[in-house]
């Protein structure tokens, strides 16, 4: 498959939310503390009926939908997650279910896991495939689902909840410069889910900023030496349009980019102009410890890195304040932004992706953004996602109502034998839904 990559995306996250501001008078915390400290808005979680395989039935069928696809042509399909239903049975094959319909049970692909970066690994694998030789001819379809939740505590404002669903093929709109890659892998306990009986997390959480901005730096490293091997030029911010980053909370997204800034300020990139340098040279000798460390470096490197970061990070941001930390779906979220708000404007762009999956596992890599051929373009992919209705039409519960949703599932985490309540009223027509658990512990779904 030439210039394979994604054709067309579907987004999902329940229409149920609570808003930050409203969160942190609950929580007694500070105000601004997770509208401004964190830099979140809003955050999407699901209420009983729904999970991770509801929501990929639900994006999946509306994709195959919007563009008309008949699952038979679906000859792969990989799908990353992060959130344990079931230690053995894949959440791919709960949504066969789609295609045994259609009599196409010729699809290979499983599950890919690890934290936040399994979708990445999900699509990495379908690309590799639609290049090699065992590619058929056929789509790729890759789903990342994920349930964010988290105990009590300061990282409970860091939840969110979404599915997307993205269609991979050839002549694609968006298509992966593949020589353009950087990643980091490690060992580190900075964030995992050791204990089985629980949704939750266990969480070091200034631990997990350190490692991500570790992994950020050493991915950035590498990929500019690609970049440079294969183009014969330096590369700085100036070369990519736009960066999307896995957006646990915006804050982080914005210590980044800044981070980013910092490592073009070191390399003498032309991205930084000699105002910058002058507000950066205080930081030129600091030991890469130190400089995770200083917080004069963060002030200084993000009101620095500033006007860039309105330019190339914030058209990514909108999602994801918007809904949360999504894991495996984040940095797609960030990128459905992109394609939101900018759409055909994007044709000819580079945008350079950071995925992050705590334990660890990360990469930098590089997409062109292209035409394309309808229904695939950038501005049908951007109208058929529908993101500011789906946005505009959620339902905010109170904070008190939003623990409580969280209580009743923490309960149910691993349990069998029960009916949900059923109660559809607030999710569209054409929305999956768990009914039932069994004696069996089988999972049931029923459609809207
Ligand atoms: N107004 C404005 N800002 C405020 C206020 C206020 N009233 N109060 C606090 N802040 C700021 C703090 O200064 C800090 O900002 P800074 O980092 O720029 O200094 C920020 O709010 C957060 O406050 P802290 O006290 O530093 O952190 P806290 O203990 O609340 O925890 C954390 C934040 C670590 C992000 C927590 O939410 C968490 O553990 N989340 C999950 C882990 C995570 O998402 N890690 C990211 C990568 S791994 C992954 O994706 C899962």
């Amino acid at each position: 498959g030439k210039n394979a990559g994604i054709l067309a995306m579907e987004i999902y996250f329940p229409p149920t939310c609570v808003q930050q501001e409203e969160l942190e008078a609950h929580d007694g915390v500070s105000k601004g503390k997770y509208t401004i400290g964190l830099g979140q808005e809003c955050m999407t979680f699901c209420t009983e009926v729904e999970d991770i395989i509801s929501m990929s039935l639900t994006a999946v069928t509306s994709l195959l939908e919007k563009y008309e696809i008949d699952p038979k042509q679906i000859g792969r399909m990989e799908v990353g997650s992060e959130t344990v239903l079931d230690k053995s049975k894949s959440i791919k094959t709960f949504l066969m279910q789609i295609f045994e319909e259609c009599g196409n049970t010729d699809i290979e692909g499983v599950d890919s896991t690890n934290a936040c970066y399994g979708g990445t690994a999900a699509l990495f694998n379908c690309v590799n495939w639609m290049e090699s030789s065992s590619w058929d001819g056929r789509y790729g379809l890759v789903i990342c689902t994920d349930s964010a939740v988290y105990a009590e505590g300061p990282a409970r404002p860091t939840g969110g909840a979404a599915a997307i669903a993205m269609l991979v093929g050839p002549d694609a709109p968006i298509v992966f410069e593949n020589k353009f890659r950087g990643s980091h892998m490690a060992h580190a306990y900075d964030f995992y889910k050791p204990n089985l009986a629980s949704a939750y997390p266990v969480v070091d959480g200034k631990l997990s900023q350190t490692c991500y901005l570790t992994a950020l730096d050493s991915c950035y490293k590498r990929f500019c030496i690609n970049y440079e091997k294969i183009q014969g030029k330096q590369f700085s911010l100036n070369e990519a349009n736009f960066f999307a980053f896995h957006s646990p909370y915006n804050k982080l997204v914005q210590k980044s980019f800044a981070r980013l800034f910092f490592n073009d300020f070191l390399r003498n990139a032309s991205s930084v102009d000699e105002d910058a340098v002058g507000k950066l040279a205080p930081f030129s000798t600091l030991s890469k410890d130190e400089s995770y460390q200083s917080r004069d470096l963060e002030k200084a490197s993000q009101q620095a890195a500033k006007p860039l970061y309105d330019e190339k990070v914030q058209p990514t941001t909108l999602i994801p304040k918007q809904i949360g930390n999504t894991y495996t779906a984040s940095l797609y979220t960030a990128l459905a932004s992109l394609i939101h708000n900018k759409h055909s404007s994007l044709v000819g762009n580079r945008v350079v992706m950071f995925s992050y999956g705590s334990g660890l596992t990360a990469t930098m890599f590089s997409l062109k953004l292209n035409e394309g051929r309808h229904p695939f373009s950038l501005s049908n992919i951007g109208m058929a996602m529908n993101i500011a209705e789906k946005l505009k039409v959620r339902h905010e519960f109170p904070p008190g109502k939003f623990v409580e949703t969280l209580e009743l599932m923490e309960n149910r985490y691993g349990d069998r034998d029960f009916v949900t309540s059923k109660d559809t009223s607030l999710l569209a027509p054409g929305t999956y839904y768990l009914t039932e658990v069994d004696s069996m512990y089988r999972r049931f779904y029923a459609k809207k």
